[in-house]
């Protein structure tokens, strides 16, 4: 059998990953690594974090066209994996995340490249319209279908690095957990979103042309306490980031967002995604795999 029939990557294919330092960019590129592909990650400034993990920094902000040219002539990759991001690098702004999104599938084009793997969202045609950040990725996802770049498309459902996310007010602490809902939902591990690129990548003539739903795992935010408790041996206590009307008022996007989440959304299930990453993540493997608490203590 060959080695790509074996599932392992031949050697060194090369990967470049767009906005490489996010939360899904970071853990994506390490398991890519992992699967045994020769990664590139641009990064407007943060070498170190990238070298860190095994993957080689292309210093250019991956929304500007003049900088994506220059990532894919010096590494060479024929494969990408591509996140937009609505509220970073976009601003919160529909049409300029809208335009990141077109920029790099013109380019992946110009350049020739064989595999173009889009990070979208679980679901994106059933969240309603206030859901700006959801929608844009139903753009992005139908000019990709029409350019002509051989594509996959990644949909995640809500992430489990929400749990430790300082940026946006989240740090996980000891003996807490804090989320803006704490009803029963659908989760996913940004790195199983790189394990499950690293099968497309690995089966083109499987994946290309098709989307497959991320999803590891279900529960409440106090199944997801008790995940925590589990793994770091504390007790652990669940509760709402903010009060709902304070959600509802101040945070429109997400608040509506939540509302499809609450109301028993996305409708693929964990069953579905592990026949592609059997070993999916649960909370509990989360929580290890993350390692530590904000303030770099470890958990457990
Ligand atoms: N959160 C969830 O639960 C969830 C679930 C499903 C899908 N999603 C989708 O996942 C995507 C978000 O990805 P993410 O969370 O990985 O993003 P992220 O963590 O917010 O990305 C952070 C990176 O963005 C780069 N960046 C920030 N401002 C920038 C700017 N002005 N220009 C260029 N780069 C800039 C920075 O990289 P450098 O400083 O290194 O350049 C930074 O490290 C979104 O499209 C979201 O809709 C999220």
């Amino acid at each position: 059998m060959s080695q790509k029939g074996m599932g392992i990557a031949m050697i060194s294919e090369k990967v470049l990953v767009l906005n490489a330092t996010g939360k899904v960019g970071k853990n994506a590129s390490l398991a890519l690594r992992e699967a045994g592909f020769d990664v590139f990650g641009t990064t407007r400034s943060q070498v170190d974090a990238l070298r860190a993990i095994g993957v080689t920094p292309v210093v250019c902000n991956y929304t500007d066209r003049k900088g994506l040219e220059y990532a894919i002539e010096q590494t060479g990759a024929k494969k990408i994996l591509a996140i937009t991001d609505y509220f970073g690098a976009a601003q919160s702004n529909s049409a300029v995340e809208i335009e990141h999104g077109k920029i790099a599938i013109d380019v992946a084009k110009e350049k020739g490249v064989d595999h173009f793997i889009f990070v979208s969202v679980v679901d994106a045609e059933y969240f309603n319209d206030h859901v700006r950040h959801i929608k844009t990725k139903l753009v992005i996802e139908d000019y990709l279908r029409q350019s002509g770049v051989p594509y996959s498309i990644l949909r995640p459902t809500a992430f489990f690095e929400n749990f430790d996310d300082p940026k946006n007010w989240n740090p996980l602490k000891k003996g807490a957990i804090k989320f803006l809902s704490d009803k029963h939902m659908k989760y996913c591990a940004t790195y199983d979103i790189g394990r499950a690129a690293a099968v497309m990548f690995k089966h083109p003539d499987k994946w290309i042309g098709r989307s497959l739903d991320v999803i590891g795992w279900e529960g409440s935010l106090s199944d997801v306490a008790r995940a925590l408790e589990t793994v770091g041996g504390v007790p652990v206590k669940a509760r709402l980031a903010m009060p709902l009307f304070l959600r509802r008022l101040f945070l429109k996007d997400l608040h509506n967002m939540f509302l499809y989440f609450e109301a028993g959304g996305p409708q693929g299930s964990p069953y579905t995604f592990k026949k592609v990453v059997p070993d999916a993540l649960s909370a509990e493997d989360w929580f290890r795999f993350h390692g530590s608490y904000s303030n770099g203590e470890k958990i457990g």
